[in-house]
């Protein structure tokens, strides 16, 4: 069957032979008694890669995947790949570590194979790794653009299609990218992160509007301002930090442990039927 073929006519046929809307009252009932079930979330057997995990937003998703049952590879460059899953395996979670280089075309398809090899399988692809370079345009050369670009949006691209070919085939899988507020903002120094990261959402709706009817879902988390090393030249800067402290209605910066409970959400069965969402996790610094 393909995506737009008779199951899914079938689907909306099912729907109205529900009788709406007489059964209205039924039919919540069932949708009350299935959020209630906390097994919805549950990731018991479920495969996940999550790149760019070895420190920081990354490490915080990772570690809530697998303490919600999953299996994870942390796919990153560094030696806290390494580290990080020795850490999170002896508080007993199943992590594994798989060194990789997501700038690298070849590497990112070795790392990809092997990380799919050492769990078995594949359900759920967090694309975490990511870079900034918070210079202004006069003094970003374009091979730093290049690079931004490079990781940011196009190895994206290319795990997107690596993971899809398998979840497409199965008929399941759940694809989760990092956007950001500057998916939606310009930012301040950051033309080739806000390019990138505008990708990102369009990436996701796009890949949404192909996969969504072969049971795959691919949707992005967009962080606000989150205490990580990423930020540090910001969290030291005098004059910047109180302006974006003062602009976050939360009162707070966000930390890694913060996307624990959306990232769950959208790995899990409860975020069956969200497709193509960019879900902003920024204590409400987009709705000022
Ligand atoms: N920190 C924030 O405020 C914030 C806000 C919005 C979005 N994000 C996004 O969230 C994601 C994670 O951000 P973070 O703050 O945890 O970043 P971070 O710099 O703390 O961590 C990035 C991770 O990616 C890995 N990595 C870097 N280059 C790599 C490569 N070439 N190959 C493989 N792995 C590589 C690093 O080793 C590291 O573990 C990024 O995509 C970032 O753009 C962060």
């Amino acid at each position: 069957m393909n995506a737009n073929g008779s199951g899914a006519i079938r689907g909306f046929r099912d729907a109205i032979d529900a009788g709406l809307p007489c059964n209205v009252k039924s039919s919540d009932e069932k949708a009350v008694a299935m959020m209630a079930n906390l097994s919805l979330f549950d990731l018991t057997g479920k495969k996940a890669i999550v790149t760019g995990a070895g420190c920081g937003l990354g490490r915080g998703i990772a570690a809530a995947l697998a303490n919600a049952g999953a299996e994870v590879v942390i796919l990153d460059i560094a030696d806290a790949a390494v580290d990080t899953a020795a850490e999170l395996t002896a508080s007993g979670l199943a992590v594994h570590a798989v060194k990789g280089n997501l700038l690298d075309r070849a590497d990112l398809e070795r790392s990809f194979h092997e990380s799919v090899r050492v769990l078995g399988g594949l359900d759920i692809l967090v694309n975490n790794a990511g870079m900034h370079d918070r210079r202004a345009c006069l003094d970003l050369p374009v091979e730093s653009w290049d690079k931004v670009l490079e990781l940011n949006i196009t190895a994206v691209y290319q795990l997107c299609r690596l993971a899809g070919a398998i979840m497409v085939k199965q008929g399941s899988g759940k694809i989760i990218s990092m956007a950001s507020m500057l998916s939606f903002l310009g930012g301040y120094n950051a033309s080739a992160y806000a390019v990138s990261k505008a990708g990102v959402a369009q990436l996701t709706k796009s890949l949404s509007n192909e996969w969504a009817g072969y049971g795959v879902q691919v949707n992005a988390i967009a962080p606000g301002y989150m205490a990580t090393e990423m930020n540090t030249d910001l969290l030291h800067d005098d004059v910047r930090l109180p302006q974006v402290n003062a602009r976050i209605p939360a009162g707070r910066w966000g930390r890694p442990d913060d996307l624990a409970g959306v990232s769950v959400f959208l790995a899990s069965a409860a975020s069956d039927y969200v497709s193509g969402a960019i879900v902003p996790v920024d204590g409400g610094y987009l709705a000022r």
